[in-house]
């Protein structure tokens, strides 16, 4: 266990850490607001009516991800979008990350405007996209950094020791990147997001590429560091077991092209859940059938 005690957490969280960062008129932030008659309590990241469409060479029409998509994440909230594979929930994400740009609409963190990348959003990919020329104590230091540029080398050695600690990956912190099994590399990957203390996870189909057992300790790791640190996860996954695991809210995404939010599902189990015994709570087969039961359908 560990807490926050570093300088860093006295400042605003919607500090930008780089690159412009527009702030929209009050009206437009993402603060309360009426909606169908009830208040709602401001979200920290709002997904406003964005859409997204690719031009596909030799075709007239624009293919059509998504149209006007919106949706809300609440601070601290473990939130996921479930879908089959291809309907845009990495076109999304990747938007959310400011990688990618949408073709209209907003994305407000914490009441501002994002355009394009920066350390408040920290990407957790499946390829686990690390750098190869880097051990895993130097990829994670790369970041940590970027973030704390005025720290010394000790300060930004220990804080990097201190999280390869928390994955597990202190004795592997010489190794370069193919020197590591899958669940070591997304360790790592892990480890870097939580370095730079993001106002949000992203998180692209994490665990797709670990072996089931090592993804299943995996994932406990990261309920925990998201307990412990109280960090907004958005999560994009096709696996239905994981999802009602992990998240809080579960908003199931149609198949494309023009994808939407079809269902939102509150997965109201009580934590810690353990995989072994969540299947015996009376909610997870609902759940789970009313996931399926979508995905059959649309699949
Ligand atoms: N750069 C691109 N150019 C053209 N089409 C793309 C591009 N990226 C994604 N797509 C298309 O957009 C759709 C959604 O892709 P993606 O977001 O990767 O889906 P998912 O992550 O849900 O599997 C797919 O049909 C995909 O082929
Ligand atoms: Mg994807």
């Amino acid at each position: 266990m560990w807490t926050r005690t570093e300088p860093e957490d006295q400042a605003p969280a919607a500090a930008p850490l780089f690159g412009p960062v527009g702030v929209l008129p009050q009206d437009d932030r993402g603060g309360s607001r009426r909606q169908g008659g009830t208040t709602v309590s401001k979200a920290m990241l709002e997904v406003e009516k964005i859409s997204k469409h690719f031009t596909l060479s030799g075709q007239k029409e624009p293919f059509c991800v998504f149209r006007d998509l919106s949706l809300q994440v609440r601070e601290k909230e473990y939130l996921s979008v479930l879908g089959h594979s291809g309907c845009g929930k990495s076109t999304l994400l990747n938007i959310i990350a400011g990688i990618d740009t949408a073709n209209s609409g907003h994305i407000i963190l914490n009441g501002r405007e994002v355009q394009e990348p920066g350390l408040d959003r920290m990407v957790v990919f499946q390829n686990f996209a690390l750098m190869p020329w880097l051990t895993v104590f130097g990829n994670v230091r790369l970041a940590v950094r970027a973030r704390y540029p005025e720290w010394s080398k000790q300060q930004v050695a220990d804080w990097v020791d201190k999280y390869l600690d928390m994955v597990g990956l202190s004795g592997a912190a010489n190794k370069r990147p193919w020197e590591l099994s899958g669940g070591m590399r997304q360790r790592a990957g892990i480890a870097r997001a939580f370095s730079v203390k993001p106002s949000i996870m992203l998180l692209d189909e994490p665990f797709a590429q670990i072996d089931a057992l090592t993804r299943g300790v995996i994932q406990d790791e990261l309920v925990r560091m998201w307990e412990e640190t109280g960090i907004t996860i958005f999560m994009v996954t096709h696996d239905v077991d994981e999802a009602i695991l992990l998240s809080d809210r579960i908003m199931l995404m149609s198949p494309g092209p023009q994808a939407k939010f079809m269902d939102e599902i509150e997965v109201d189990i009580p934590r810690p859940r353990k995989r072994i015994s969540i299947i015996e709570h009376p909610r997870f087969y609902e759940i789970r059938n009313r996931i399926i039961s979508f995905l059959s359908q649309k699949g």
